[in-house]
């Protein structure tokens, strides 16, 4: 991080010590990898990495339903219902693995957690088409525990009580940062840079009515997709079929039995629209509404709950 002084560390974890420590790259709460240093190298060759012109990129927050909307983005593009062999990490802008990104076949889907001020220049520059998806905070909430809770030998892992975690999630000190933050930058990315393809979608819209959502995709990219396609496309990415894909079909990019507690991988876990409803409490409700009031206000953002 040249010129920025030596980050200051933030040690957020709780008084149990679960929790996470972080550092602040151009604002944004990141992760310290193995290094902060190693960190700030990945975000700087991720701005300056050379999009090709027919690149589409997924931009979501963890747990926003970015595996599902890549799959089907890349059967739309692919005109078919095979499913990618890789799992979607090897088309995420952020994994530091740049190489598999640029032995991707044209046209690629890309995929990334990063706030757009990381995101390579190169995204303006050529007006790359880009789709945010977003979901309703509490059910990202739910979602996100079930997924560090269920990491082990991981930086991420969180071993702390559901009551624990939810504290962190509030008040955004988790990996990420702040979930409305996310949002919100991207909110204004859309009034900042009307140059840039933008579609905005949401998890509980593309579940609800998949046909429209999908249409919209297939117009934003500029594709000519048959309704019977679109039709087999939803059926191969339904929750169940994806789920049985990826353990029958995926080469894993890592060990799945050594990467999850219970051997078994979290990402497609229920799939559902207000599952916070099993987990949260009726205090811990009224303070997530309460924090939503506050953090959203002025965002003209209507969530979809159930
Ligand atoms: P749940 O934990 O609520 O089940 P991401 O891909 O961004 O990590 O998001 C993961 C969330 O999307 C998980 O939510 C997962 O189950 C859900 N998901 C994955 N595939 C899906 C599909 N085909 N249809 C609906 N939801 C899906």
């Amino acid at each position: 991080m040249e010129g920025q002084g030596t980050p200051v560390i933030l040690d957020y974890r709780n008084e149990n010590g679960h929790g996470w420590s972080f550092y602040k790259n151009d604002g944004v709460l990141r992760m310290i990898g193995t290094t902060i240093e190693d960190d700030s190298k990945i975000i700087q060759k991720v701005q300056k990495f050379e999009l090709r012109d027919d690149d589409v990129v997924i931009a979501a927050y963890a747990k926003c339903g970015t595996h599902w909307l890549w799959e089907i983005v890349s059967m739309l593009r692919a005109g078919n219902t095979e499913y990618n062999k890789k799992t979607k990490r090897v088309a995420m802008l952020g994994s530091g693995k740049f190489d598999e990104l640029d032995e991707l076949p044209s046209p690629r889907v890309l995929n990334s957690h990063l706030h757009f001020r990381h995101l390579p220049k190169s995204m303006m520059e050529k007006r790359i088409k880009t789709i945010f998806i977003m979901r309703n905070p509490k059910d990202v909430c739910v979602s996100y525990y079930f997924m560090l809770n269920g990491l082990q030998n991981n930086s991420f892992e969180f071993d702390g009580t559901r009551s624990e975690y939810l504290d962190l999630f509030l008040e955004g000190k988790i990996p990420g940062g702040a979930y409305a933050d996310y949002v919100k930058d991207w909110l204004q990315v859309k009034q900042d840079h009307p140059d840039l393809p933008l579609l905005i979608l949401f998890y509980e819209n593309l579940k609800r009515d998949p046909v429209t959502n999908i249409k919209k995709v297939v117009d934003f990219i500029g594709l000519s997709v048959s309704d019977e396609l679109i039709a087999e496309i939803i059926e191969a990415c339904s929750f169940k079929k994806m789920r049985t894909a990826d353990a029958a079909l995926k080469e894993q990019a890592f060990n799945v039995s050594n990467f999850w507690k219970k051997g078994q991988q979290v990402v497609y876990r229920k799939g559902e629209i207000g599952d916070w409803k099993n987990w949260l409490t009726v205090a811990e409700n009224e303070r997530f509404d309460d924090v939503i009031q506050k953090t959203y206000d002025g965002t003209g953002i209507v969530f979809t709950y159930d």
